[in-house]
């Protein structure tokens, strides 16, 4: 099976934060391995642009090392002849997002007829004034589009304000708000199991489905962006975005079809179907030091930091499909491995034909996200040889890279895919502000809870599974979260 490489249309790019941690470690890798796989025509021009003074020599010389670094974390070599006619593409101009340094190169080479995107990697609190800029410079027109990274807003009210400031400039249809999850190659697949399949969506309710457990499990640390994340937390920088979207993907209808608004109108629905949080469904940690390792503590720099590193819910969704089959999903930091997945459990049998001593066994249906992507099905079998029947558990299990082959489990990164999406102006895969502001005002009403109540959060070891208070959770419903485990 080879993957058809379908070149999109000309383009051209700016990326504001040319030179940042995401651009250097994401943005034009990505960009780069686009162009390899022949869907970036040459006749692109992607111009990086911060306050840093550069020529375009010198920024291609920060983007060749940017690319050798991320081939190489990636276990591949670039290729010289494909960098040197990548780098022929790239510009810079010296610009300042609060200033009017530099918007008058930026104007002056401007191809208006050319789909453009400009990238908005910068601190949030840029985003109001770049969009206003591109505004009073004349390229915030029709072909214009603005991609706007996360974090989007702290709470309901910034988010708001921020949507309306990028109203007063651009049409929502302008707008890609990312959660690069939603790029990730398997959480598309969750579309494609629920809504490419019949074995699935005949059980996908609570008549069958006992709970659904997410896990976005991290080993890092903070690592160097404690101060943003000091300030945000687990809730705000994980919760809010990436898990409720897969929560989303998981619960949701299925879209009349695969398009933007039709998939983005039935995520909605499933947030606002979200019962508020009450003070015993979240659980959330900080992890302390251990083994050499630092703790949350110094690696923000901050000792009386109650920020959470980890949070554990229990979500419950009131709708037909769903009322009394609860959610749970758990993210955290410095936990005992990166391993992400999604595990649908079902409920037992109606009735046992072979008796108590058979025991308990329960198909669990697992999307598997990172880092091994895959499916895996448990089935109840006989356990092999004479004797009496006695029933064991076996995994269907179908890794991806096994079933496809090599070539084509090489899943692209997900903003090479998100990316592309923004030039092909397809957003089904980016966040519509609606539904931006319905995630913030479920998870703001939970962080005012534990405000008001002035609860700190739980320590727990570097390299567990979390605090004990989490596994709780679950065990008083009779149930228990998976291991943690690539
Ligand atoms: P960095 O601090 O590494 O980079 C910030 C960039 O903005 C630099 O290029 C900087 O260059 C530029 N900049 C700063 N001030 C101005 C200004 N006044 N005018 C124009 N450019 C300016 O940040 P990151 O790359 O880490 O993050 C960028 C965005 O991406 C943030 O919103 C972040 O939340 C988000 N993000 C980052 C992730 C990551 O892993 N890094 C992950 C997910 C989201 P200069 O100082 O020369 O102007
Ligand atoms: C980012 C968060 O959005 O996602 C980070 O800000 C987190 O804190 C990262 O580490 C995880 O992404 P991934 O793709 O490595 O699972």
């Amino acid at each position: 099976m080879v993957s058809r490489v379908i070149p999109v249309d000309p383009f051209d790019l700016v990326i504001f934060g040319g030179t940042g941690d995401l651009a250097r470690r994401k943005i034009l890798p990505a960009l780069y391995r686009r162009f390899c796989a022949g869907q970036i025509e040459a006749d692109v021009q992607i111009t990086g642009a911060a306050r840093r003074e550069m020529d375009a020599d010198g920024y291609r010389a920060f983007v060749a090392e940017a690319i050798a670094s991320a081939e190489m974390a990636e276990g591949r070599r670039p290729d010289t002849a494909s960098q040197a006619e990548f780098l022929k593409m790239l510009d810079y101009v010296t610009i300042d997002a609060l200033g009017e340094a530099g918007w008058d190169r930026l104007s002056a080479g401007t191809r208006n007829e050319r789909i453009r995107a400009y990238y908005f990697s910068v601190a949030p609190r840029f985003f109001g004034p770049l969009a206003e800029r591109l505004h009073l410079y004349g390229l915030a027109d029709a072909s214009a589009r603005i991609v706007v990274e996360k974090p989007f807003g702290r709470d309901l009210a910034s988010a708001r304000d921020l949507n309306r400031v990028l109203a007063g400039y651009f049409n929502e249809c302008q707008i890609y708000r990312i959660d690069h999850y939603l790029g990730k190659e398997t959480v598309q697949n969750l579309m494609a199991i629920r809504f490419g399949n019949m074995l699935f969506e005949p059980l996908w309710n609570s008549q069958y489905v006992d709970h659904i457990q997410i896990t976005v499990a991290e080993e890092h640390g903070v690592g160097g962006r404690g101060d943003y994340y000091d300030r945000a937390g687990a809730m705000r920088d994980m919760m809010q975005n990436h898990l409720m979207q897969l929560l989303c993907l998981i619960a949701m209808e299925p879209p009349a079809k695969f398009d933007p608004d039709a998939v983005r109108d039935e995520k909605l629905k499933v947030i606002r179907a979200l019962d508020p949080l009450g003070a015993g469904d979240v659980v959330r940690g900080q992890y302390r030091a251990a083994e050499g390792r630092p703790g949350y503590h110094e690696e923000v720099e901050n000792p009386d930091s109650t920020t959470e590193s980890f949070v554990a819910l229990k979500a419950r969704i009131s709708n037909w499909r769903w009322a009394g089959t609860p959610f749970y999903l758990r993210t955290g930091k410095r936990l005992r491995e990166r391993a992400s997945e999604i595990a649908v459990v079902f409920k037992d049998a109606p009735h046992s034909i072979f008796g108590d001593d058979a025991g308990r066994h329960r198909n669990i249906l697992t999307i598997k996200l990172q880092p091994n992507e895959g499916i895996e099905l448990g089935v109840t079998i006989k356990e092999p040889g004479p004797g009496g029947m006695r029933l064991i558990d076996v995994p269907l299990d179908m890794t991806f890279a096994e079933a496809l082959g090599p070539q084509d489990a090489d899943f692209p990164d997900a903003y090479e895919r998100l990316i592309m999406d923004v030039i092909r102006g397809n957003q089904t895969l980016f966040m519509r502000g609606d539904e931006v502001e319905a995630a913030w005002a479920w998870t703001d009403a939970a962080i005012r809870g534990w405000e008001e109540r002035g609860e700190p959060p739980l320590t727990y070891e570097t390299g567990s599974s979390g605090p004990q208070e989490a596994l709780t959770l679950m065990l008083r419903d009779g149930r228990r979260w998976r291991e943690i485990k690539a």
